[in-house]
Parts: structure tokens; C-alpha cells; sequence
């Protein structure tokens, strides 16, 4: 058997332990077994850049970070387009396809890449795919690796920030990553004890923190913590159509929403505002215990896809179990946080404000 992989999109904690469940796997099962590694995600499939990899390549990448593979992203909305320089994307991917002469093409990635992916499916390449974001905002799957290792880093930044907002009584707004669902902003938060948590499903009102802020001095807590999502928007923002929305953030003279909340707080209160923004950090380093189990999981799982010839499926988790995803039902659909969901729920139970 003959596969290729690649990583595609931004890199999260756990893709090498994820193509090391797959490969593990089938060395194991199958035995006679060629694994081609893609270089640069798409990229590399379009440019034909790949390298043949070892069972030993696959050795002690359980704990590393990052992609041994690179990555890159490629717009989905440009796969289609015909570059100034000639290249045919999507006809160059099914050439280093063919020419590998591959059974199964195992693609990981988040929505943009299951966008691609089912496009290559529906062009007759035989595709297996694995959830990769610490978003978590892949249709189809409880969770996606890398998310629950990146809830451990933010919540440690929220932590770590708490100590010097509690000395200083200060209000610190901390953004999480995230720009269209605000699940890793609502999960560290909810675990970083946040006063307030602004996630982009639920549109804020800058008086109604002003309020919470207040309150809270009024009951002797001097210091607030506030954890933003990336994607954050205002009310005045959710009411704007796409082209306002849009010149609006051009217009915005702070480099990110963390920030203009902070001076909007502080142009309507007497607090000192602090920014903290961890940025990349929540995406590198090793995978936690649990995505290391969950990516082991994952990976034997497309390997059994692979074996059985089950093509065109995202390897999911449903209800605690792994289960196949069919490609067309996931690609383009976004998992974002629903307004009745019970974190948000208990959340406001204890006190915690989403600013509406
Ligand atoms: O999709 C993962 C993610 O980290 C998002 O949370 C974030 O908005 C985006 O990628 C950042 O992208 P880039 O690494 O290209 O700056």
C-alpha cells in the first residue's frame, strides 16, 4: 500500500502525533507500506514536493510540536483560479497524485482545508482526513486536536495574569484566538476564572462591561479580568452588513479588538487597562496528555479508513466515540458556539459576564 500526508493551515499541538497514529498503525497492520510525506501542505501537492519518509521518521514525534511535514496555507477560494504563472492548482494536485501513484491521500487540517479536500474527493481522489484546529470549529466532530492543549496554554496566561491584575487591582483584557468561533476564549475562560468573556456568537455592549467593572469595585474586587476572543465583535458591529464591517476594522486605529476594548474602558471609567495578548504561543509546544490520546486515537482510526477502503470520510469524534465524517457533510460548515449551550449556561450561573 502506497499513501501520502500532508498538514495544511496553521500548525497546532498534536499533527505529528496524529500522523504517527496513522503510520504506526499501518506498519503494524498492513506491513508493506510507502508513506510519501507532502511538503508544505498544499503547496507541496501543487508544486510536487515530497519526500519519501521511514517507520523511524515516525519514532519520538509523539511529544513535538509543530509539523514535521511545514505547512502553508492556500486559500480555497484561489484553488480554483489560474495563476499569472499558468499553474492549473487543482490540475497539479491530481498530477503529483497520480505520479506518486497513491492509494489514499491523508490530508489534516481545519475548514479551509476540508474545503480543498472534498473538492480533491470530488474530483476522484480517494482522501482521508483528520480535524486539526485550536479553534475547535470543525463541523462534524466534538472536538479537534490541538484545542484542548490550547485551552491549557491560555488558561495559564489568564492565571498567570490574574496574580498581577489581583496585586495591581488593575483590568486586564486578555485576547484569546479565535475569529469566528469563540470556543477556546469561552473554555479558558470559564478555567482562568475571567470576570468577563466576549466571544464573537455573543455581540457586546462596552456599557454593559463598563457595569460589570463597576459592580465589581462596588463589592471590593478592584481588579477585573476580561478574556476576549480574536473575533470579538461589538453590537454596533453585529448590526453591520459585511462592506461596514469591513471598513470599520480598517478604520480601527488599534491593532486588535484586546486593545480597543481597553481604551473604550478606560474612556468611559477611572480603571488602568492592561493588554495581554499570547498570540501564537496557544498553538506551539508539545500536545497535552489528552490530544496525545485523542491523536492516537485519530490516527489509528484513519488508518482503519485507509485499510477498509472508507474514502472520502473526516476521522470525528461523536459522543466520546471515533467515528467516520463524510467529507461533504463537514466542508464548509463552520462549528461555531451555540447561544443555548450549557458552558455558557453554568458560566453565567457563577457570575460570569458575556458583555450582553
Ligand atoms: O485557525 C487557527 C488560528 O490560530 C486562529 O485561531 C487564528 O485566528 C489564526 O489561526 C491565525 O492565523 P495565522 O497563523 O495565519 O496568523
Amino acid at each position: 500500500m502506497k499513501i501520502a500526508m500532508l498538514t495544511s493551515g496553521g500548525d497546532c499541538q498534536g499533527l505529528n502525533a496524529t500522523m504517527r497514529g496513522v503510520a504506526k498503525t499501518l506498519y503494524n497492520e498492513i506491513g508493506d507500506v510507502t508513506i510519501y510525506g507532502i511538503l508544505d501542505g498544499y503547496k507541496g501537492l501543487i508544486d510536487g514536493k515530497y519526500k519519501k519518509l521511514k517507520k523511524e521518521d515516525f519514532s519520538g514525534i509523539l511529544t513535538l510540536g509543530g509539523t514535521i511535514l511545514g505547512t502553508s496555507r492556500q486559500p480555497f477560494k484561489k484553488m480554483k483560479v489560474i495563476e499569472e504563472n499558468g499553474v492549473d492548482k487543482i490540475k497539479a494536485m491530481k498530477e503529483t497524485y497520480k505520479k506518486l501513484d497513491i492509494d489514499c491521500l491523508v490530508i489534516l487540517g481545519g475548514n479551509g482545508t476540508h474545503k480543498t479536500a472534498n473538492l480533491l474527493r470530488e474530483e476522484g481522489l480517494n482522501v482521508v482526513t483528520l480535524p486539526k484546529t485550536i479553534d475547535n470549529d470543525l463541523w462534524g466532530t466534538d472536538v479537534t486536536f490541538g484545542f484542548q492543549s490550547a485551552i491549557d496554554v491560555a488558561t495559564d496566561v489568564i492565571d498567570r495574569i490574574h496574580t498581577t491584575a489581583t496585586s495591581h487591582g488593575r483590568i486586564f483584557v486578555v485576547e484569546i484566538m479565535g475569529h469566528k468561533a469563540g470556543w477556546l476564549t469561552l473554555c479558558s475562560g470559564i478555567a482562568g476564572g475571567a470576570d468577563i468573556i466576549l466571544i464573537p456568537e455573543i455581540p457586546y455592549d462596552i456599557n454593559k462591561i463598563k457595569g460589570e467593572i463597576e459592580k465589581r469595585s462596588a463589592d471590593n474586587k478592584g481588579f477585573s479580568i476580561i478574556a476576549v476572543a480574536e473575533g470579538a465583535v461589538s453590537l454596533e458591529e453585529s448590526k453591520m452588513n459585511k462592506k461596514e464591517f469591513k471598513a470599520s476594522r480598517e478604520n480601527m486605529k488599534q491593532p486588535s479588538i484586546a486593545y480597543r476594548i481597553a481604551d473604550e474602558i478606560m474612556a468611559i471609567t477611572d480603571h488602568e487597562v492592561r493588554v495581554a495578548v499570547p498570540g501564537h504561543v496557544q498553538r506551539g509546544g508539545a500536545p497535552n496528555p489528552y490530544d496525545r490520546v485523542l491523536c492516537t486515537r485519530f490516527g489509528a482510526y484513519a488508518a482503519y479508513l485507509i485499510k477498509e477502503k472508507k474514502f472520502g470520510n473526516m476521522v470525528g469524534m461523536k459522543d466520546g466515540k471515533i467515528v467516520a465524517v463524510p467529507l461533504g457533510e463537514v466542508a464548509g460548515r463552520l462549528k461555531t458556539v451555540p447561544a443555548d449551550n450549557q458552558m455558557i449556561a453554568a458560566a453565567r450561573k457563577v457570575g460570569i459576564s458575556f458583555g450582553d
